[in-house]
C-alpha cells in the first residue's frame, strides 16, 4: 500500500514538475512578444509605423497603390509571429511581394528607422526594440534587390 501511494506522489511531482517546465519553456518564448505588449500592443504601433512611413518621403512612393489597413494587418500579424505570440502570418513571402521594387539598403535603413521612431513614440523600451530590429535583419537579404 504504501508503495502504491509512494510511486502516485512519485508521478504527480512528475507531472508537477513536466508543467511548470513547459509554463516556463511558454513564457520565455514570448517573452518579446509579452514586452512589445502582445497583439494589442503591436497592432497599436504598426498602426503610426505605417502612418509614419507614408509620410517618409524618403520612401512613400513605393506604397501609393497599396491597401494600408491591409498592410499594417500583414504586419501585426508577422511581428506577433515573429515575437513568439500565437498568429500565423498569412501574408506573402518577403521575396516574393517585394520582387519588382528595386528596394535598397537606404529604403530598407530608413523603414527599419520609422519602425523605431514608432516604437519610440510607444514607450517601448529601447532593448525591446533592438529584439525585434533584430529578428526584421534576416529580411534584408530577400527584400533587398538593388
Ligand atoms: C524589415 C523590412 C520589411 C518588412 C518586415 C516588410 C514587410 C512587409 C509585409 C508583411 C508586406 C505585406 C505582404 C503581402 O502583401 O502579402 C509588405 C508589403 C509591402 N512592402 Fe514591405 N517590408 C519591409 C521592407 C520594405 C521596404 C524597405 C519597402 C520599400 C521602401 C517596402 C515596400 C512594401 C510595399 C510597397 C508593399 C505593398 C505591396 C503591395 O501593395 O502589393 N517594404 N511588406
Amino acid at each position: 500500500m504504501n508503495n502504491i501511494l509512494s510511486r502516485i506522489s512519485k508521478i504527480a511531482v512528475g507531472f508537477f514538475l513536466l508543467s511548470s517546465l513547459s509554463a516556463h519553456a511558454q513564457s520565455s518564448s514570448d517573452a518579446l512578444y509579452q514586452s512589445l505588449g502582445g497583439k494589442t500592443g503591436i497592432s497599436t504601433f504598426v498602426n503610426s509605423f505605417v502612418a509614419i512611413v507614408l509620410e517618409d518621403t524618403r520612401i512613400n512612393k513605393a506604397f501609393k497603390e497599396t491597401d494600408t489597413e491591409r498592410l499594417a494587418s500583414l504586419l501585426t500579424e508577422q511581428f506577433c509571429e515573429l515575437s513568439g505570440g500565437p498568429c500565423k502570418y498569412s501574408g506573402r513571402s518577403m521575396a516574393e511581394s517585394h520582387k519588382d521594387m528595386q528596394v535598397t539598403n537606404a529604403h530598407f535603413n530608413a523603414l527599419a528607422e520609422d519602425l523605431q521612431i514608432a516604437m519610440e513614440k510607444h514607450d517601448i523600451p529601447s532593448s525591446v526594440q533592438n529584439r525585434l530590429i533584430a529578428k526584421l535583419a534576416p529580411m534584408q537579404r530577400p527584400i533587398v534587390t538593388k
